[in-house]
C-alpha cells in the first residue's frame, strides 16, 4: 500500500506537536500514512503546495508565519478560511483543485468558546493581544457566537489595522495601553508568541480588578505560561491552547481522511508528556 504523506509547514516548527497527534491517529486507525515537519522558507511555499497538486503529498497544515502567505498558490478557499483569509489546512479535491481550509476556528469554538457560560455570551468584552496568524480565526470564532465587543492590540499597530479591514467592528488599542484596557474586559486572550517555551515574555504586570476574569492563552507549550500562572494566582479562570490544538488537528485529520478520530485521554496524556 502506498504510504500517504502529510506534514506541517511553518518556521520555526520545533514547538509543534502536530506530528505526534496525527501519527498517533494514523496508527490508531491503521492508515498507511506519515506526518512530518516541513520547515520551509517563504520562497519554498509554492513548491511544497505543488507537491499536493502532484500527489507527492496528500495534505499539509500551515502554521506561523505562512497562514496568509499560502493563499495565492491555492485554487479555492472554503468555509472559515474564506471568512478569515487564513489557511491552516490544505488538500486536493476530486476535481484536482487545491483547497485551503481553516480548522483553527473550529478548534477555538470546541476548545475554548464552548467552555464559556452560555448566558449573556454576547455581553463578553474581549481583549485580544497579538495580530499574528491565528488572530483572524480568534476574532471570527468569537463573532460567530455573537461576541462583538472585541478590542485588539498588537505591538505593530499596522497588523491590527489589517485585521480590522476584515472585521471592521473590532476596536484597536495601542500596545502601551494594554494593561489599562485589560481592566475593562472580562476575557483576555494571548495570541502573541510571548510566553512560548524558550522565547520572550510579557513584561507587563496586568493588575486584576474583576473577580470573574478569564485568561486564555493560545500557547500550549509550556502547559502553563507565566501569564497563566500569574492570572491563576489572582483568581482568574485560565485555559491554555491544548484543547484548541487537538480540535483543530481533529478537523484537519477528518478533512483529509474522512475519519473523525477520537479525542481520547490517551492522546492528551501523550501530548502533555511531550510538553514536559
Ligand atoms: P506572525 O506575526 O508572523 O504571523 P505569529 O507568531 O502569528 O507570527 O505572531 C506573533 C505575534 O506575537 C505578533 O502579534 C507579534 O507582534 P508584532 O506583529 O508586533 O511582531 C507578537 N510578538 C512577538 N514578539 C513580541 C514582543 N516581544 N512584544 C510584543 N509582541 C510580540
Amino acid at each position: 500500500m502506498i504510504k500517504k504523506k502529510f506534514g506541517i509547514i511553518g518556521k520555526p516548527l520545533s514547538h509543534s506537536l502536530s506530528p505526534e497527534l496525527h501519527n498517533f491517529w494514523f496508527k490508531k486507525h491503521k492508515l498507511s500514512a506519515h506526518y512530518s515537519f516541513i520547515e520551509v522558507e517563504i520562497n519554498e511555499i509554492e513548491g511544497i503546495v505543488q507537491k499536493i497538486r502532484n500527489n507527492e503529498l496528500q495534505g499539509i497544515n500551515v502554521t506561523v508565519p505562512y497562514k496568509q502567505a499560502v493563499i495565492p498558490f491555492l485554487d479555492l478557499l472554503v468555509d472559515d478560511a474564506k471568512e478569515t483569509l487564513s489557511v491552516n489546512t490544505i488538500s486536493l479535491d476530486k476535481e484536482g483543485r487545491l483547497i485551503g481550509n481553516n480548522t483553527d476556528v473550529y478548534g477555538l469554538e470546541q476548545g475554548f468558546i464552548n467552555n464559556l457560560n452560555d448566558q449573556n455570551l454576547e455581553q463578553n468584552k474581549v481583549l485580544i493581544l497579538g495580530a499574528g496568524g491565528v488572530t483572524p480565526s480568534v476574532v471570527y470564532a468569537l463573532s460567530k457566537k455573537g461576541i462583538k465587543q472585541i478590542y485588539l492590540s498588537n505591538r505593530t499597530i499596522k497588523k491590527a489595522e489589517n485585521i480590522k479591514k476584515i472585521f471592521p467592528f473590532i476596536k484597536i488599542v495601542k500596545w502601551e495601553n494594554i494593561e489599562l484596557e485589560a481592566q475593562n474586559v472580562n476575557i483576555i486572550i494571548n495570541a502573541t508568541s510571548l510566553g512560548l517555551k524558550n522565547g520572550s515574555d510579557f513584561t507587563q504586570e496586568f493588575k486584576i480588578t474583576r473577580p470573574n476574569l478569564i485568561y486564555y492563552d493560545i500557547i500550549y507549550n509550556p502547559e502553563e505560561t507565566k501569564m497563566i500562572k500569574r492570572f491563576k494566582e489572582k483568581g482568574a479562570q485560565t485555559f491554555n491552547g491544548l484543547e484548541m490544538f487537538i480540535y483543530q488537528g481533529q478537523k484537519s485529520f477528518s478533512l483529509w481522511n474522512k475519519i473523525n478520530p477520537e479525542l481520547s485521554k490517551e492522546i492528551k496524556q501523550i501530548l502533555i508528556s511531550k510538553i514536559k
